[in-house]
């Protein structure tokens, strides 16, 4: 059974049992915690804690997953992938243990012309939490189970959280037995690789507080009711049905492994060393893929770096295996074949992601010359100091600015019969995940302010009155200070404010929050930001200019109507660029993510290169036809389906949401998933007037727009700039870029004239030294003390006069003073001098002790600088002591 037969079965089935089928959220899904999504439960954690009631009691998906905490391990053995698929059926507050152990029973052992997976229910056994008797008695009396196959274990392995607080409870695993040929008897609990687990049932009814690691947690209490939370990884599971070793020979990787065997020519299964390889480049080309799919572009942190480093272990691993040309796009295309049965939108989305995989294949070729040369310059200077070992800080410095895996630093060296101080490195990677670590529980402890402000939401979520009107009146649910709940605050407090109702825009979907005010008896605060907690309470951060503010007050809540207006310029005008740039580049230009407040909007944007002016011109000019246009602004509210039916533009993180906003302006011309606040005809956005292009990370651009008064406002400004240099340079507008050139041009021949004056100057002081040559010890000698040029030219006299010289022995030594007292000396020798004995370089030592100068160079040229001005008499004295002598 193909992997996609065994998706599409598990969703039937369950949703043959009530169950709503959801479909995958992205794995970038928001969640402060987690770098991706790494189980199927992770986009339903408010349904499980009762932060937000779910709009489907029974729910089933197969979720996308990503794990990144073994990647080093990846390929030296078959058990880890980066990416997996987790199939998962969901109860919140319905269905328990009963339902979940015998649904999954039942969809695992029923044959497979029956819609099941037909597995033989004799090699199947279980684990159970050890105290969770009643598990044990459902497993006896629905699968007939005998208690040898049913298995307790601790909390380390039967107890399942997301590893931070949030939801947890007992859970019972599936295991598949392979057979004696994989390994010894004895059940799971003694070996996990014969015994293969293939589902995880959680009986979740509690939620955790922080804690060490997996058995060290504190319960905080039951959760408000009990749920279901299954995974069965698609990928193990599909090992046992196609009845294959290992993950690598099902048909999710094995096509990656046999497309490298024909780039390299080489075969999989010859020896450890390179196995290694091929199921590297599999598994992380399929991660590479999904990954960039769902939004991820390379970069040095967070989600970027995971991404740039399983790309770059691709590069490596093929070159190591002897290809030599870029490969990325190959096997981005054989991902396509094997995951686009279940992930048709890779399809539409192929084009960009191989550019993105590419391009990061460019980049590291360019990093691995460079990286190279670094290796190669350590070996030399370790070689040469007669050391064996390259040491830790090289390493470290190829691995995190050259992106050379420790692995790769490791072979090269041995190469080179050096060693590596692996310690020295592991002890500056420990470092930086150090501070990696500081950073992530910084992140945490804004989440855990969260916790305050659970018993406001359980009074109900905030309601937003805002797209009605600007002024609601309203009741202060509660006030917050320092994150700590307070009775009251005074003049002057900054503190945050719950209300049950709000008209305030809170800052989401890249607009900002509104400004507004907050009025009561005596009482007025100024609404400084307005921030959404648990996705359904707002909380507005507030300074009170007077009067006492206690919570159960009244209050009226405006938004500053000019603001608003502003606001909603600014982000009709971020969804009509955003048309505008898809309608010039094409669909691939899609939004990465945007920011608006009023007056200013900027709009990140998947693309590769820069844009030329004539581009940037014709996207403002379509974004102000649109506006011209005066095209209808409506806001519609459909399913997720009906919006995804009419072609609407989601961003990648949106919630699971029965019901979504779908904002349009001149119907399908733009239409975007989006909860802001809008205009209600474009006209109203006023001209929009860009202002720049950047590239923010690679595969992704920028553009800075303003709109609405602010954009006449910069257009005025720049009108003035044209003014002003119309004045300065007195000509009129049209003609200040010729003007400018020629100035340009008169200024370069000006200094190219002054450089032929210098020369002039240079050589008729060179014949003037020369005339002034003295005889010393039969030397023609030139000895001169006062100048004040600089090394370079210094040394350009020192030939000149030296020419001059003629066929004579003949030695010329200058000496200047610069830079406020720095003293540099030249010291120059005819032929014929040389020929007598004399040695510039030799002279120079007579000369420098004097001046505290160092320097060198060869008998026909030397050059030195020193710090003692006051000494060049005392040099030349030397010097001339010398040539005498
Ligand atoms: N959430 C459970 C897991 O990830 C099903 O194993």
């Amino acid at each position: 059974m193909r992997t996609h037969e065994l998706s599409q079965r598990f969703q039937n089935f369950f949703a043959a049992r009530g169950h709503k089928v959801v479909p995958s959220a992205s794995l970038i899904f928001d969640d402060p915690n987690l770098l991706f999504v790494n189980a199927g439960m992770v986009p339903f954690k408010p349904y499980f804690l009762g932060d937000v009631t779910p709009p489907d009691k029974r729910v089933t998906s197969v979720q996308k997953c990503v794990r990144t905490g073994d990647i080093d391990e990846v390929g030296k053995a078959t058990r880890y992938n980066t990416f997996f698929q987790m199939a998962g059926n969901f109860s919140f507050a319905d269905y328990f243990r009963e339902e979940a152990i015998s649904w999954a029973w039942e969809l695992i052992t029923t044959a497979q012309s029956d819609g099941g997976l037909g597995l033989d229910p004799a090699r199947l056994w279980v684990t159970v939490y050890q105290d969770d008797e009643e598990a044990v008695r459902l497993w006896r009396g629905i699968a007939g189970l005998p208690e040898s196959r049913i298995q307790r274990l601790g909390k380390a392995d039967n107890f399942w959280s997301m590893g931070v607080p949030g939801p947890c409870g007992p859970c019972s695993e599936i295991f598949y037995d392979r057979g004696p040929e994989f390994g010894p008897d004895g059940g799971p609990a003694v070996d996990t690789e014969r015994f293969l687990e293939i589902w995880n049932l959680v009986f979740m009814e509690s939620e955790r507080g922080e804690g060490t690691d997996k058995e060290n947690f504190p319960i905080l209490g039951p959760l408000p009711a009990k749920n279901i939370d299954t995974g069965m990884g698609l990928e193990r599971t599909s090992i046992v049905l196609q009845d294959v070793a290992n993950v690598y020979e099902t048909d999710l990787l094995r096509p990656v492994i046999d497309r490298t065997e024909d780039l390299s020519g080489q075969k999989y299964g010859a020896k450890h060393q390179t196995d290694v390889l091929f199921r590297v480049i599999a598994d992380h080309a399929r991660s590479g893929v999904m990954l960039v799919n769902d939004g991820v572009t390379p970069g040095n942190e967070g989600r970027g770096y995971v991404l740039r480093r399983l790309l770059r272990r691709i590069v490596r691993s093929t070159r190591l295996l002897g290809v030599d040309e870029p490969i990325l796009r190959e096997f981005a295309t054989v991902v396509l074949d094997m995951m686009a049965p279940s992930y048709p939108e890779l399809v539409a989305d192929f084009e960009r992601i191989a550019t993105v995989m590419e391009n990061e294949e460019t980049a590291f070729l360019t990093t691995l010359a460079s990286g190279l040369k670094i290796f190669d310059l350590a070996v030399r200077e370790t070689s040469s100091a007669g050391g064996s070992v390259l040491p830790g800080a090289k390493a470290f410095q190829l691995h995190d600015t050259y992106g050379f895996p420790i692995d790769l630093t490791l072979e090269m060296a041995a190469e080179k019969n050096l060693t590596v101080d692996e310690d020295g490195f592991r002890q500056l990677m420990a470092e930086q995940r150090a501070r990696a670590k500081a950073d992530a529980a910084a992140r945490k402890t804004g989440h855990a302010d969260g916790a305050v402000y659970k018993p406001l939401l359980d009074l109900g979520a905030t309601e937003f009155t805002g797209y009605q009107e600007l002024e609601s009146e309203a009741t202060v649910r509660g006030v917050v200070r320092e994150g700590t709940r307070v009775a009251s605050a005074e003049p002057g407090d900054v503190v945050n404010v719950v209300l049950d109702r709000t008209p305030l825009y809170a800052e989401s979907g890249g607009q900002a929050s509104d400004a507004g005010t907050m009025l009561g008896d005596g009482l007025e605060l100024e609404v400084l930001d307005v921030q959404k907690v648990h996705r359904k309470l707002w909380v507005h951060q507030v300074r009170v200019r007077s009067g006492e503010l206690r919570e159960g007050d009244h209050v009226l809540a405006r938004v500053d109507p000019e603001w608003r207006t502003g606001a909603r310029q600014a982000h009709s005008g971020t969804h009509v660029v955003h048309a505008a740039l898809r309608q010039v580049l094409g669909p691939n230009a899609l939004q990465r993510g945007s920011f608006n407040k009023p007056g200013y909007l900027r709009l990140d944007f998947a693309w590769q290169q820069g844009l030329s002016e004539a581009t940037r011109s014709e996207i403002e000019e379509v974004a102000n036809l649109a506006v011209r246009r005066d095209l209808p602004v409506s806001v519609a509210h459909m399913t997720m389906a009906e919006a995804r039916d009419l072609g609407a533009l989601a961003l990648f993180g949106e919630t699971y949401d029965e019901t979504v906003r779908v904002v349009e302006i001149g119907g399908a011309w733009s239409r975007e998933l989006c909860g802001g606040t809008h205009v209600a005809h474009s006209s109203q956005i006023g001209p929009v007037a860009l202002v720049g292009e950047s590239s923010v990370g690679s595969g992704q651009r920028r553009v800075e727009a303003y709109v609405g008064i602010e954009s006449f406002r910069y257009l005025a400004r720049e009108r003035t700039l044209v003014r002003d240099i119309s004045e300065v340079l007195k000509v009129p507008g049209e003609e200040i870029p010729a003007k400018i050139e020629s100035l340009l041009e008169r200024l370069r021949s000006a200094e190219k004239e002054l450089e032929q004056l210098r020369q002039a100057e240079l050589r008729a002081s060179a014949a003037a030294l020369a005339g002034r040559a003295e005889s010393l010890g039969g030397v023609s000698a030139v000895v001169s003390t006062d100048h004040d040029v600089p090394g370079g030219t210094l040394r350009t006299m020192a030939s000149q006069v030296r020419d001059r010289l003629g066929q004579a022995p003949g030695v010329v030594a200058l000496f200047s003073v610069v830079d406020g007292g720095k003293v540099a000396v030249c010291v120059a020798t005819t032929a014929a001098g040389r020929s007598a004995g004399l040695a510039a370089n030799r002279l120079l030592a007579e000369a420098l002790p004097h001046v505290e100068g160092r320097g060198g160079g060869s008998p026909e040229l030397a050059q030195g600088a020193g710090k003692a001005s006051a000494g060049i008499p005392q040099a030349a004295a030397a010097l001339r002591r010398a040539l005498a002598g």
